[in-house]
């Protein structure tokens, strides 16, 4: 830990750090650029990003790809393989798209991003957009948009862009264009995520380091038939939630002991709980625990302590269900299965929750045959299709073609 800094991550140019990935467009014209960018799951650290705290993820081997075309003259033609409207806007004229036409927001918000930051577009584009990754599981569909599409125009137009920047700029697009105040997990990830490594962030001061994959394990990814929003209520609640926390508990301890929710003690939170108000001082729980279990999680995988690194993801299960309440019936009756079968070494919840999926860190040995187990249980006792995934974590977003 801490040798490998984000500033290692940040050298070499997309380019580089885009090794053999399977292309998923079929292009027949040239185009000036295609760009690929992996999902992400969120191995530990639950809902910690927007409180300050830590959090580890890992990219996956499903991936959004994107082909870009300048064209002659100011439209920007925003075209997808899945089955939503293709968008077309004048480049002078950027404005939020809704209803079917809102997954163009992430290209869109990119574009204003970069544009504030200097990139000059003097001509529209043309982006066809193809993707392996299911959209609205948890699995950050939005952030490896963004990620591919920043790349691709940073690369058509002569943009300078480091990777973290572009995650730091994707989180910004997603925050004040796409209107969804989510923390920076997921782009970073998707940005300096890669093959052989858990990325570490620290929220407070937004570093990014790695720690190394244990090998002979893998994820697995259960997806519940219930599709997570982001941009729908759970989450936005939950972050009023943490603030209001936090200013409770900044009202009792002082500004300085509470520059953001994890610098509270979990002991010290304890002797305040009849103070506070019984929701909140549950949400606060989750938060203060889940930054620890973190911590002591990347020390766990330091010391290659698999069993207890495993123990500790069904610990911040349970914080998520008990505390949080970001869980459902679905995602806890899966992780209940998993924990029965032998081979996992520990599953949680992945994302936001209120639906999405259930991430199982397992021993190579468990094949699809134990996963099958669980998916027929869940049709047995929901009438529904849970969809699993097997994955590696993958490399981070890059150049792919031309
Ligand atoms: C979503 C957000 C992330 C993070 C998780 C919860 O995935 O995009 O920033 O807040 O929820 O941990």
């Amino acid at each position: 830990m801490g040798q490998s800094s984000e500033k290692r991550f940040n050298r070499g140019s997309a380019e580089e750090r885009s090794p053999d990935i399977a292309s998923v467009l079929e292009i027949e014209d040239p185009v000036d650029v295609r760009a690929s960018a992996p999902g992400r799951v969120e191995f530990i650290g639950n809902h910690t990003d927007y409180n300050g705290g830590w959090v580890m993820g890992a990219t996956i081997d499903r991936r959004v790809e994107v082909a870009l075309r300048r064209q002659s003259d100011r439209q920007v033609r925003l075209r997808s393989e899945a089955d939503v409207p293709t968008v077309e806007v004048d480049l002078n004229r950027i404005e939020r798209q809704s209803g079917t036409e809102g997954w163009a927001n992430y290209v869109l918000g990119m574009i204003n991003v970069l544009r504030s930051e200097g990139l000059e577009l003097p001509v529209g584009f043309e982006l066809r957009v193809g993707s392996t990754l299911p959209v609205g599981a948890g699995l950050s569909s939005s952030a490896a948009l963004e990620l591919a599409s920043g790349v691709a125009m940073s690369e058509a137009y002569g943009g300078k862009f480091e990777l973290g920047e572009l995650a730091r700029l994707a989180q910004r697009a997603e925050n004040e264009f796409v209107g969804v105040p989510c923390g920076l997990l997921d782009q970073a990830v998707v940005a300096l995520g890669g093959a052989d490594r858990l990325v570490r962030l620290d929220a407070r001061t937004e570093e990014i380091d790695s720690v190394p994959f244990p090998p002979e394990t893998k994820i697995w990814i259960f997806r519940t038939h219930q599709a997570h929003a982001l941009s729908e209520g759970g989450y936005q609640e939950r972050h009023d939630e943490s603030r209001a926390v936090r200013e409770e508990l900044r009202s009792l301890l002082g500004m300085k002991e509470v520059e953001h929710l994890v610098d509270v003690p979990p002991a010290r939170l304890e002797q305040l709980r009849e103070q506070l108000p019984e929701t909140l001082y549950r949400r606060a729980r989750h938060v203060t625990t889940e930054h620890r279990r973190v911590q002591r999680m990347v020390q766990l995988l330091e010391a290659g302590e698999r069993e207890e690194a495993g123990t500790l993801l069904f610990e911040s299960h349970a914080s998520s269900r008990a505390d949080y309440e970001n869980s459902t019936e679905a995602l806890d009756f899966v992780v209940d299965q998993l924990r029965e079968q032998g081979g996992v070494l520990g599953a949680r919840l992945t994302g936001a929750g209120f639906g999405g999926a259930v991430m199982a860190w397992t021993r190579t040995g468990y094949g699809k045959a134990q996963a099958q187990e669980v998916v027929q249980a869940y049709a047995e006792r929901f009438g529904a299709e849970l969809e699993m995934l097997a994955c590696q974590p993958a490399p981070g977003v890059g150049v792919v073609g031309r």
